[in-house]
């Protein structure tokens, strides 16, 4: 095969036609189970005012030190964006969704952007779908919108997961957090990788999220935050994990757990898989009680989580779950000739209007090879028309699957497929 003059972009994939349906039963799977909790979607542009994610996400960020595709164009600056959570908040302020009454419950599906380093499970363009319940404090949105992720994989019957869970502290929490772990840090000032001697003025908390070899050992003895939560911190995540236990749902408690953003407060959590290899975060999220004050709206709690949809489908493909059935067709026009066709092209919208799906064959072929089409199409059923088929009003009704034909006029076989 000649190899193709235009390709996609590295780390970035098309969705072909044989893969489309099982993105779309999964996409119809996250749309019931939203209706079923309440959530509203929502859908914002492709692109971003750059300064919105760098304040949002956080400066000094992997995401927006190294991963965010930006560029000028007159005036503005554009982003496609890295994830929805400060879209999503920008979204809320400036349409004053407050204003709707009670905490907003928002789901959205759709691309995210991020110039990593592709490899399996991690790509360039890459699809989550994601909740952000915002206006509630409460430690029952946390847990609803973990039960919401939790239902996704539970419906397509992955299992074998793990939920970790941690509290990154309120802001005064983690200023105590900040200045033992920096008094604990000083020390090893010199050891730690650049990255990590840059965070550490500016938010020290982060190195614990390092993947650099020289601070692992310094990260492993590091004291938790746990131990420096103030008494609201800590009886939130209290209430938190008192409430995953009355549903049952189980976790663990990760104290190095930060997550990648810098908006967190309390509440973060992941969802990992052992089936995913290296890239095992098939979702995170947590709670941002600053982030809507920050991005210019009122001070207003929020909490929410994202998932990577090309992850679940590789979990899937590790667990052999099928999310489509397999392809099929009801009815395939066998049609020989002018006259044939013209009236398969008009029998076509009366099946149609049936609500049965009905297609022919587009390239005049022989009788044989659009009987092989109809079996690639997996048609259930074909229609053989010629010209004596049309001079006699019967024609040659064969089920697919059965071999089996018989001789029927197009209301009979209307009336037998209703
Ligand atoms: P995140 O952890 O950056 O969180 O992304 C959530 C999920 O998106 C990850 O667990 C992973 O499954 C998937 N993902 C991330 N990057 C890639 C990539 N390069 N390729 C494939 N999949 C990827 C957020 O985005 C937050 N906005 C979540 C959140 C919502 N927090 C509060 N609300």
């Amino acid at each position: 095969m000649a190899k193709a003059k235009y390709t996609t972009h590295l780390g970035m994939f098309d969705i072909l036609p044989d893969e489309s349906p099982k993105w779309r039963a999964l996409e119809n799977i996250i749309h019931e189970e939203a209706a079923k909790f309440n959530f509203e979607e929502i859908r914002t542009p492709i692109m971003e005012q750059t300064e919105l994610i760098k304040r949002g996400v956080g400066q000094l960020t992997d995401i927006v030190t190294k991963e965010i595709f930006a560029f000028k164009k007159g005036d503005s600056n554009y982003v496609l964006r890295p994830e929805l959570t400060a879209p999503v908040v920008r979204s809320f302020v400036e349409h004053h969704l407050d204003q709707r009454g009670g905490s907003q419950k928002l789901y959205y599906i759709g691309p995210m952007f991020r110039a990593e380093r592709p490899q399996k499970g991690r790509q360039r363009q890459f699809h989550q779908f994601g909740v952000e319940i915002i206006g509630s404090d409460d430690p029952v949105a946390d847990v609803e919108c973990i039960a919401f992720m939790m239902q996704i994989y539970k419906r397509i019957g992955i299992k074998n997961f793990n939920l970790k869970l941690n509290s990154v502290g309120d802001p005064e929490s983690r200023d105590a957090y900040k200045s033992v772990l920096r008094d604990y840090l000083k020390p090893h000032f010199d050891s730690l990788s650049e990255l990590s001697q840059k965070r550490f003025d500016k938010n020290p908390m982060r190195i614990l999220d390092s993947k650099e070899p020289e601070d692992q050992e310094f990260i492993k003895n590091a004291p938790v935050i746990s131990d420096h939560l103030n008494e609201e911190s800590a009886r939130h995540f209290e209430k938190v994990c008192d409430y995953l236990r009355k549903l049952g749902i189980e976790y663990t408690i990760d104290p190095l757990l930060v997550r990648g953003m810098d908006y967190y407060t309390r509440t973060a959590f992941e969802l990992t898989s052992p089936d995913l290899g290296s890239q095992d975060a098939l979702a995170g999220g947590g709670r941002y009680d600053l982030l809507v004050q920050e991005i210019g709206g009122k001070p207003t709690p929020a909490v929410g989580f994202a998932a990577g949809m090309e992850r679940l489908m590789i979990a899937c493909e590790e667990l052999n779950i099928e999310l489509a059935l397999p392809k099929k067709v009801d009815i395939y026009i066998v049609s020989l000739g002018d006259n044939a066709r013209s009236w398969a092209l008009t029998a076509l919208p009366k099946f149609r209007e049936a609500g049965i799906s009905a297609t022919m064959d587009y390239l005049g072929r022989s009788m044989r090879a659009q009987m092989k089409d109809a079996n690639r199409e997996n048609a259930v059923y074909s229609i053989i028309v010629g010209d004596n088929e049309l001079e006699e009003g019967k024609f040659t009704f064969r089920n697919m699957h059965e071999s089996e034909e018989e001789s029927l006029s197009l209301d009979e076989i209307l009336t037998k497929l209703s």
